[in-house]
């Protein structure tokens, strides 16, 4: 859980942060708090105003409103080399003609200390990132991954108070970018600096990250511990695009005690009220995939709380731990269902008749005037 905010702490402030392009809002009036020392992980899709918010707290943009303040100092209009923070891009922007060594001491050697002075600090670094037998190449003999190292050591020797990383690991192969999330994520711990990632891969995000801020069209949609986000997103957007959900329509009937029933096609259901970001009248009904099982139709064993009957199974995709199921609902709307491949399961098959099944604190409810496919247009990222 993140730490309440205190006056006068380390934490980065951002208020009312604005960026207009004529008419069009990039980033709009954006709140957000980073605790100092956190890894924070700035999550949206391409063009929702990520690297434009990272260039307000570089310096690099003016905001058209709003501030930004670190440890209490308001640093909106500091030039950027008076800012206690650095930024590393996905193009790694290393200096070609200089060697490993060399790179890694641009930064103190421009504030005039000596190179002999910077070596201890250099050598240190490179240790840091795991990169010190290196220190006579040139970047061009180092891998994507090594070089996006070299990168990161050149930016920390400054010790800034914040690090930014905009996508830093856009350009590397699955298998690479797999290994760097484990290595930054270990360097962030060693150094114990904030850190701001910037990425539009979820599954990246949810491993690196202590909190997630989902940012959707300028705003921030919905923060908090990956877990937390998983388990109770609070828009159709968020429900969407961390993860995948399955929403239907439904019509609330009632609360009683702690509990909100509501009546949706093929049945009625229960969610815990705390789960419900709307407790009256239309709603989304909202479940994930790995949280749902299929029993054949009319199956009285197993349920678990929440049930819908009557369905079909319209797909089924074996995926090695697990297999993925389409169900067709009576209204004709389609659900997955995602089952762990257990030896002793029995497979389902196409065009079988299954009720579905689910417990009632496995269900959320958002306000049904969001659009439910919001969010899900990005998958192919
Ligand atoms: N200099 C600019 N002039 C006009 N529009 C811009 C400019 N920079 C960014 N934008 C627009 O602002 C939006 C947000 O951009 P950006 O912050 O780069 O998004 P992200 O990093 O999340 O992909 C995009 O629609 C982009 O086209
Ligand atoms: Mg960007």
């Amino acid at each position: 859980m993140a730490e309440p905010v205190t006056a006068g702490s380390e934490d980065l402030v951002l208020a009312g942060l604005t960026k207009k392009y004529g008419d069009f809002a990039a980033v709009d009036a954006l709140d957000l708090t980073v605790p100092s020392g956190s890894f924070f992980a700035l999550l949206g899709p391409s063009g929702c105003g990520k690297t434009t918010t990272l260039r307000m707290v570089a310096g690099l943009e003016v905001p058209t409103a709003g501030t930004v303040t670190l440890a209490g100092e308001d640093i909106t209009r500091l030039k950027p080399y008076r800012r206690p923070v650095n930024t590393v891009f996905q193009s790694y922007a290393l200096f070609p003609h200089l060697t490993i060594r060399d790179n890694v001491a641009f930064g103190p050697r421009r504030k005039g200390v000596s190179k002999r002075e910077a070596a201890a600090e250099v050598n240190r670094m490179l240790d840091l990132v795991e990169l010190g037998e290196y220190a006579g190449r040139k970047p061009a003999q180092l891998s994507g991954g090594q070089q996006q190292r070299v990168a990161l050591a050149r930016a920390l020797i400054n010790h800034p108070q914040v690090l930014l990383l905009d996508e830093p690991l856009g350009a590397l192969d699955l298998k690479l970018r797999r290994q760097m999330q484990l290595e930054l994520k270990r360097i962030q711990i060693d150094v114990g600096l904030t850190f701001i990632h910037v990425t539009h891969d979820q599954e990246e995000a949810m491993t690196m990250a202590d909190t997630v801020a989902v940012m959707n069209q300028g705003r921030i949609e919905q923060m908090g511990a990956p877990e937390e986000l998983y388990d109770l997103p609070r828009t159709t957007f968020v429900a969407n695009f961390l993860g995948r959900s399955n929403l239907v329509a439904g019509s609330v009937t009632g609360t009683a005690g702690e509990e909100v029933s509501v009546q949706l096609d093929g049945g009625t259901v229960t969610a815990p009220v705390e789960r419900a970001a709307t407790a009256e009248g239309k709603v989304w009904v909202g479940v994930r995939p790995e949280k749902v099982h299929l029993k054949p139709a009319g199956d009285p064993a197993g349920g678990r709380g929440n049930e819908l009957r009557d369905a079909v199974v319209s797909d089924v995709s074996f995926a090695g731990v697990s297999t993925e199921y389409v169900v067709r609902l009576p209204s004709g709307q389609e659900l997955m269902v995602f089952e762990q491949n257990h030896t002793s399961q029995r497979r389902l098959h196409s065009g079988d008749r299954v009720d579905l099944t689910w417990a009632p604190e496995h269900t959320f409810l958002l306000d049904a005037a969001q659009d439910a496919s919001a969010g899900t247009q990005f998958d192919d990222e």
